[in-house]
């Protein structure tokens, strides 16, 4: 990944030479020779860490440095400065500053210092990715507690109502003037029990590590179920590898995150759109089965694409906000990972990330068994 540096120096010269070594070295600079321009840089454009003299022309480096941390608290500072003393090196600490270096430095010095500032961006970008995950999770976890409540009763409940809409349906005479009420009493039940056997799957969580199996059938499978049905008006192209993608992960579970990702294109494209899904083998660490999932619609709005995988977060009048929080449960619980965004092109970009088994695993032997 390619690292941002900002350095607020005077010394144009240094500062020049300076952004070439490390430009070698793969850190992408900007240079600000006063306060006021790279107060305006970092309004304008974030970056990673920022390296500053403490002894600018016009103005203090320290108080500068206390200022930026101000405005953007846990930005990762790094103070240098050719009159080294160690007050100044306490007041640099002070202001916020994480390391400290004397001019003049090698560039192995300055890298060392600026290796640890990134790696305390990384690990302070994983921890809030953790935190962002955590909440997710207690959410969905307070959305399945209360969801697995009232769905139990409810879809007891509306067993009777149907049973008895059905009767009266039934019971009336052929062209009796309450038939299309009956009719629509009992379609508007049908419905409600979809939409409750759906909060029941999304509470309930599984209770058995499931079997090992190909992901490509219940991709395939639930793809050309829509294709037939609440996708007709669509072309969806669908890329599956020639060999068995092996996951532990329910078929269920799969097949319906490929239908909810469909239903959402199709919403999005108003039914005519294109789709494209591809499964893939990717290596990130460990092996991974993906699934991308792409339409040509508007893609997600900038305020929705923030709230989309929050349960019942909807923009839909007839949506329940639960088919994205769904696919993110399937993830999390399965140790994979659920990113949605936007394409470049526009249109809306979906990818899950399952572990798998490495590719050329014969389907009945388990992970032990291939090492
Ligand atoms: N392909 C897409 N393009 C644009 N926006 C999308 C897309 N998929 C989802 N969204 C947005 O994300 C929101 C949440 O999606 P999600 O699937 O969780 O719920 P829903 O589709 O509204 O309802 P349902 O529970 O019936 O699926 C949607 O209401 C929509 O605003
Ligand atoms: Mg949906």
């Amino acid at each position: 990944m390619a690292r941002r540096l900002l350095i607020i120096d005077d010394d144009a010269d240094f500062a020049v030479s300076m952004s070439r070594a490390l430009a070698l070295e793969g850190v992408g600079c900007r240079i600000a020779p006063d306060g006021a321009t790279a107060w305006a840089m970092l309004e304008s454009e974030p970056v990673d860490v920022v390296l500053i003299d403490i002894r600018l022309r016009a103005e203090d480096g320290t108080e500068l440095a206390a200022r930026l941390c101000a405005r953007h608290p846990g930005l990762v500072m790094v103070i240098m400065t050719a009159y080294a003393s160690v007050d100044s090196a306490i007041a640099a600490l002070k202001a916020g500053a994480y390391d400290y270096l004397r001019k003049p430095f090698f560039l192995d010095e300055l890298m060392r210092a600026l290796q640890r500032c990134f790696q305390l961006v990384d690990l302070r970008a994983a921890m809030a990715r953790a935190e962002r995950e955590l909440a997710l999770m207690r959410q969905i976890e307070a959305t399945s507690q209360l969801a697995a409540g009232l769905s139990h009763d409810f879809r007891n409940m509306l067993a009777v109502v149907r049973a008895n809409l059905a009767v009266i349906a039934e019971r009336l005479p052929p062209g009796d003037s309450l038939q299309p009420y009956a009719g629509d009493a009992l379609e508007a039940a049908v419905t409600a029990g979809d939409l409750v056997t759906r909060l029941m799957g999304f509470a309930r969580q599984p209770s058995r590590p499931p079997e090992l199996q190909d992901m490509r059938l219940p991709v395939r499978t639930a793809a050309a179920m829509l294709a037939r049905t609440l996708c007709a008006g669509m072309r969806i192209d669908c890329d599956l590898p020639d060999a068995p993608l092996l996951v532990a992960v329910d078929a269920g579970g799969i097949g319906t995150a490929v239908v909810n990702l469909l239903i959402n294109a199709r919403d999005a494209t108003e039914g005519r759109g294109r789709v494209r899904l591809t499964l893939r083998h990717v290596w990130r660490g460990g092996d991974y089965a993906r699934l991308t999932v792409e339409d040509d619609g508007p893609g997600f709005d900038p305020g929705g694409l923030e709230r989309a995988l929050e349960p019942l977060f909807t923009t839909k009048s007839e949506g329940t906000g639960l088919g994205l929080p769904m696919i993110q449960q399937l993830a999390l619980l399965s140790g994979g990972e659920f990113r949605i965004g936007n394409a470049e092109g526009g249109g809306a970009r979906a990818v899950l990330d399952l572990p798998c088994l490495p590719p050329g695993t014969a389907p009945g032997q388990g992970p032990g068994e291939n090492m």
